[in-house]
């Protein structure tokens, strides 16, 4: 197949591009704008190899965007170009209004235009693929677990955006019979991720011997999947997936935050022989501060139709990956310096204004 990624220099697209480069024979267009946390580096033995290409593209330009799919003519595009922080949407919400929406608005719109001019058999095989969150559900104060049934309910900028964005590519499948898919994924972690989420902010923070933010108590849970199972699952979704259908993505994995954040300073302890000064141990390092406004308490996605209909489960054991990412880290301070780790998580964003 010629697949389309888009924003496969980000954190889960170059993870995704490596995937589909090493283990298929597919072709593939990879489109970014490169922005700020975007990483060549992630896609190191993909940017010279003979079955991938790289565009440097914003997909709200339309017309570049129409150029390069009559001229590759994909069979799928997988589409997870888009502005990914909670806090950086809380502090401006414009740039996510305009990716996330205008972005998926844009490529719809190119890829129906473009469908048009195909065959009957090209426009019935297509997929279009959008990769959204679970955060487009709210966080239920029952604690019930998000199925593909769960009322949309997005509290933060980000969410909202890419529940409009959810909106628009089923509305696409319904009006135009365009073959769209949407997947709502928990929260992934794996290396090259930009150290602003959670993980790798800890690892850098920690390094360099700096308190550990950890908002409010503490106590909101998320279910973590490690993202090489995001992408098979993915890929899973765009081989078996029916066309207009939702796929819920997660590892029925649920943690605390702080939790996870203990998680990682028993891993840094075990593996770096330095602590902080005066500190046995890098947890002593944790400090609660003001939590971020509108925080959901608690995502636990309910992968079970992944499971019973597309029969992909997620595979990696949580302790033993996050042990590897941790150590991953540890060992990439290189990439880390390139990227800003440490100024990037000493920053705090998404605190808001008030109304
Ligand atoms: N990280 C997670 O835990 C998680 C969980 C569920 C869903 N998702 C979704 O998965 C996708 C990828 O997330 P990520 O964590 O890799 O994000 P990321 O921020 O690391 O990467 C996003 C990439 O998209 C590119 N991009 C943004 N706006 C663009 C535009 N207008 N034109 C072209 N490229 C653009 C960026 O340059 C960046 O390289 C996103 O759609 C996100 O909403 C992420």
């Amino acid at each position: 197949m010629r697949i389309i990624v888009t924003g496969g220099a980000g954190f889960i697209g170059s993870a995704l591009v490596r995937h589909l480069l090493t283990s298929t024979d597919h072709q593939i267009l990879n489109i970014d704008v490169l922005g700020y946390c975007s990483s060549l580096a992630a896609l190191e033995g993909a940017l010279d190899h003979a079955r991938h290409r790289f565009a440097q593209i914003d997909i709200t330009d339309g017309e570049r965007v129409a150029a390069l799919l009559d001229e590759f003519q994909p069979h799928a595009l997988m589409h997870l170009a888009a502005e990914s922080h909670v806090d950086r949407s809380i502090d401006s919400p414009w740039p996510f209004v305009r990716s996330n929406i205008l972005g998926t608005y844009e490529l719809l719109e190119r890829v129906r235009a473009h469908l048009a001019r195909r065959d009957t058999a090209a426009r019935q095989s297509f997929r279009f693929l959008h990769v959204s969150t679970d955060e487009v559900f709210g966080g239920p104060d029952d604690g019930a677990l998000l199925d593909e049934a769960t009322p949309y309910a997005p509290s933060s900028p980000y969410a909202a955006t890419k529940a409009s964005a959810d909106h628009l590519v089923r509305a696409w499948h319904r009006t135009y019979g365009m073959p769209t898919i949407v997947t709502n994924c928990s929260n992934n972690f794996g290396p090259y991720q930009f150290p602003e989420k959670l993980i790798p902010l800890v690892i850098a923070n920690a390094l360099a011997g700096r308190p550990l933010p950890v908002y409010g108590d503490g106590q909101q849970v998320r279910d973590w999947l490690y993202v090489q199972d995001h992408v098979e699952a993915l890929c899973r979704v765009l081989e078996w997936g029916k066309p207009g259908a939702t796929y819920n993505i997660g590892a029925f994995n649920p943690r605390t935050n702080l939790e996870v954040v203990q998680m990682v300073c028993a891993t840094l302890d075990a593996c770096v022989a330095v602590r902080p000064a005066g500190l046995d141990s890098h947890a002593q390092l944790i400090r609660f501060v003001a939590d971020r406004p509108g925080h959901d308490r608690r995502y636990a996605v309910d992968a079970g139709r992944m499971r019973d209909e597309l029969e992909w489960r997620a595979r990696h054991p949580f302790e033993a990956t996050l042990g590897e990412t941790v150590r991953w880290y540890v060992e990439h301070q290189d990439w880390c310096r390139e990227v800003g780790a440490s100024e990037v998580a000493a920053a705090r964003r998404g605190l808001g204004g008030g109304a």
